[in-house]
């Protein structure tokens, strides 16, 4: 049988960067979401330790570093613990948030007291909404009228009970304005998990799930969530641990997110280097991924200027239209960057795109990585490696 020891012993010869290539014993699940890393799930983020290696091999504390595909902040939080300035950009107005959420200096006091308050106030109101039975009946004014900014898609990926509580914890946020978007972030987080989805389904479901149905996580016939509450408890308190944790760790310095298209952005800044991992043609929809928090807090929706969504498919036109997406985002990071100043771009690149990319961009290639990625579902048929490419400006 192939073990994780033997095929990473197959690796001593080849060209795979050892120090960059991690099995699960060497690099635990819980290590990959250290503190706020996992404040929120998000499909498609890379593996801080890389962020780390990196700004320790070719960075100082002084570098200002760059992300233009920011997603989930991994970058902008590895900046803010190794204690340099960092930039990051992103279309998705749920990931800005996030982002910005994650790497924000938050006082621990005040954290804690907010969220638990917000908390006890919303287990009174469960108690009077749980004994309701239709969504007009629970949906009584709490602060102003809770149904206000409910959609067709909330009421139908959501239990009638379940979408009361996350709408009552919502009209709870405005009166914790210190705290408001981390309770975004909380509340966002529960309503993935309270969604009418099965529990192996989460990531990727594409109907609601009304009826119980036989589970393949948990090997029984299981039942959708027909609440919120158990939730915005659990991910409350793991919320206040990581924010804790994080606090601890990270230098004060400055971090600066955007919400919008890196093709055009206006930086206004030098960067001394440049870290991310872009969208691959055709892979994942990065707002649609989010979609209930797009609804409930009634985010601009840019899914118009998302590069290489899934919905737009790997057509040669959509794959070209890819290509020129991406050689612009570089080539306006690259006119805001140091002369030589290095870019460090971890991509899957199995359309061999990036040569052309990045010439046309204007980065001369210095030197391609190659590591394996470590799957932790067992299957170890067909080993997946991705590369990192290292390019001057
Ligand atoms: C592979 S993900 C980045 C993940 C990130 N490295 C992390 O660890 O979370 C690519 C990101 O590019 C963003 N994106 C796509 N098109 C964009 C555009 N035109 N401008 C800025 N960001 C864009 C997507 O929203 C997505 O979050």
């Amino acid at each position: 049988m192939t073990t994780q020891a033997n095929i990473y012993s197959g690796f001593q010869d080849t060209e795979v960067d050892l120090e960059l290539s991690w099995s699960e014993a060497d690099l635990p699940e819980r290590e990959r979401t250290k503190h706020v890393h996992r404040l929120h799930p998000y499909l498609g983020k890379f593996v801080p330790q890389l962020v780390e290696i990196f700004l320790n091999r070719h960075f100082s504390k002084d570098s200002v570093i760059l992300d233009p595909f920011a997603g989930s902040g991994t970058t902008l939080v590895e900046c803010s613990t190794f204690g340099c300035r960092s930039v990051g950009v992103d279309i998705s107005a749920f990931n800005a948030l996030l982002c910005r959420v994650k790497t924000a200096q938050f006082n621990p006091f005040v954290v804690e007291t907010n969220l638990r308050g917000a908390l006890n106030e919303l287990s009174m109101h469960v108690k009077d909404v749980r004994d309701q039975l239709t969504l007009d009946e629970v949906l009584t004014p709490l602060d102003g009228d809770l149904s206000e900014g409910t959609s067709e898609w909330l009421a139908a990926w959501f239990d009638p009970h379940a979408l009361s509580e996350l709408l009552t914890y919502r009209a709870l946020i405005r009166k914790y304005p210190e705290t408001a978007d981390l309770m975004k972030i909380v509340m966002s987080r529960s309503a993935r998990s309270a969604r009418l989805v099965t529990h192996f389904g989460l990531d990727f479901a594409k109907e609601p799930q009304t009826e119980p149905y036989y589970c393949r996580k948990h090997s029984r016939t299981c039942q959708p969530t027909r609440e919120a509450y158990k939730f915005l408890h659990r991910y409350t308190l793991d919320s206040i641990k990581r924010v804790k944790e994080y606090e601890r760790l990270r230098k004060p310095v400055d971090v600066t997110i955007h919400h919008g298209d890196s093709r055009v952005i206006e930086y206004g800044t030098r960067f001394d280097g440049l870290i991310t991992s872009p969208p691959y043609p055709g892979r994942i929809d990065y707002h649609e991924q989010h979609r209930y928090a797009f609804d409930l807090l009634q985010l601009q929706d840019l899914r118009v200027d998302e590069i290489g969504a899934a919905k737009k498919g790997t057509s040669r036109s959509s794959v070209d239209a890819y290509v020129n997406d991406i050689t612009a985002v570089f080539a306006n990071a690259r006119e805001h960057m140091s002369r030589n100043a290095l870019a460090v771009i971890v991509i899957d690149d199995q359309r061999s795109l990036y040569d052309g990319i990045l010439a046309d961009a204007g980065f001369s290639i210095q030197e391609r990585l190659r590591r394996h990625v470590n799957r932790r579902t067992g299957r170890r048929q067909g080993e997946f490696f991705e590369e990192i490419i290292l390019a001057r400006a």
